[in-house]
C-alpha cells in the first residue's frame, strides 16, 4: 500500500504492544520467543513511523506493574531491551531518531539505566522521529512526580499556588515539550489504557485490533493510520 501523501497523519502515535505471550502459545513456543518476536515487530514499526513522517511515537515497553511478572520473564525483557539498544542504536542515530525514556530511571538496575541514558544523550540533537519508550512507566506515578515538582517550586518561592494551571502541569510530565497523543493503537483485543499516558491521551482517538503484537504488520499499521485520517475530531466542540 502506498501511503506517501497520507493526509491527516497523527502527529503523535501511542502503541500498547500486547499479545506477545498469546502469540508464543499459539506457535507452541515459550513466552520469551513471543517477546523476541514482539521486539522484531517494534523495529519495523519504528522504521515505518519514521518513513511516513510521524513526529512522535510512544511505545509501552515496560510498566511499573510489569515487575510483578515472574523474575525469569522480567530478566528476558531487560535482556531484550539491552540487545535492542546494542544492535539498533547506531541505525536509529543514523536515521536521526531522537530517543526519550518516559519513566522512573532511578529504580532500574545500573546497567539498564546506563544504556538508556546513553541512548538519550547520543540522540538528543537528532531532528527525525521522536521515539518515546515508556519504561518503568505508569501515568499515575508520572502525575505524582509532576505534583511533587510543582510543590517544590511553590515551596522554593519560584511559583504561586494560583500559578499552577493546566500548562504548568503538562510541562512537568515526561512528554513536556511534545504534542498530545493523537492516536493510540492497542493490539490483542484488549480495550483499556492500562495507565499509559492518561493525561496526554485526553483527546486521543483509539484503534483496537485482535491482531497479536508480533503479527501487527506494517500494512495493518498503515491501515490504522488511514482509519485515523478518516476520523472526525471535535475536541468537545461541534462542527
Ligand atoms: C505485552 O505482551 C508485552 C509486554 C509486556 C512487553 C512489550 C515489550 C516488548 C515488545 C519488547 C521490549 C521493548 C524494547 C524497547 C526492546 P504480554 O506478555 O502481556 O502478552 P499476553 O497478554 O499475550 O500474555
Amino acid at each position: 500500500m502506498d501511503t506517501t501523501g497520507i493526509e491527516n497523519l497523527p502527529r503523535h502515535v501511542g502503541v500498547i504492544m500486547d499479545g506477545n505471550g498469546r502469540w508464543a502459545k499459539q506457535q507452541g513456543l515459550g513466552r520469551s520467543a513471543g517477546h523476541r518476536a514482539g521486539t522484531e515487530r517494534l523495529r519495523g514499526i519504528i522504521r515505518t513511523s519514521s518513513d511516513l513522517g510521524v513526529e512522535v511515537l510512544s511505545i509501552f515497553a515496560f510498566s511499573t506493574e510489569n515487575w510483578k511478572r515472574p523474575q525469569g520473564e522480567v530478566d528476558v525483557l531487560m535482556g531484550l531491551l539491552r540487545e535492542f539498544f546494542s544492535e539498533e542504536l547506531d541505525a536509529l542515530d543514523e536515521n536521526r531518531v531522537r530517543i526519550r525514556i518516559l519513566g522512573a530511571l532511578e529504580d532500574v538496575s545500573q546497567g539498564v539505566r546506563r544504556i538508556l541514558r546513553e541512548a538519550m544523550e547520543r540522540t538528543a540533537a537528532n531532528t527525525g522521529l521522536q521515539l518515546n519508550i515508556a519504561f518503568n512507566y505508569g501515568s499515575r506515578s508520572e502525575a505524582v512526580r509532576a505534583a511533587r515538582l510543582l510543590a517544590a517550586e511553590v515551596q522554593a518561592g519560584r511559583m504561586t499556588v494560583d500559578g499552577i494551571d493546566e500548562a504548568a502541569l503538562m510541562q512537568r510530565l515526561y512528554t513536556h515539550d511534545q504534542p498530545d497523543v493523537d492516536f493510540v493503537i492497542r493490539t490483542s483485543g484488549e480495550m483499556r489504557l492500562s495507565n499509559f499516558l492518561l493525561l496526554q491521551c485526553a483527546y486521543a482517538e483509539f484503534y483496537f485490533t485482535d491482531t497479536l503484537w508480533p503479527d501487527f504488520s506494517d500494512e495493518e499499521y498503515k491501515q490504522a493510520l488511514l482509519a485515523y485520517a478518516a476520523r472526525d475530531r471535535r475536541y468537545g466542540g461541534v462542527k
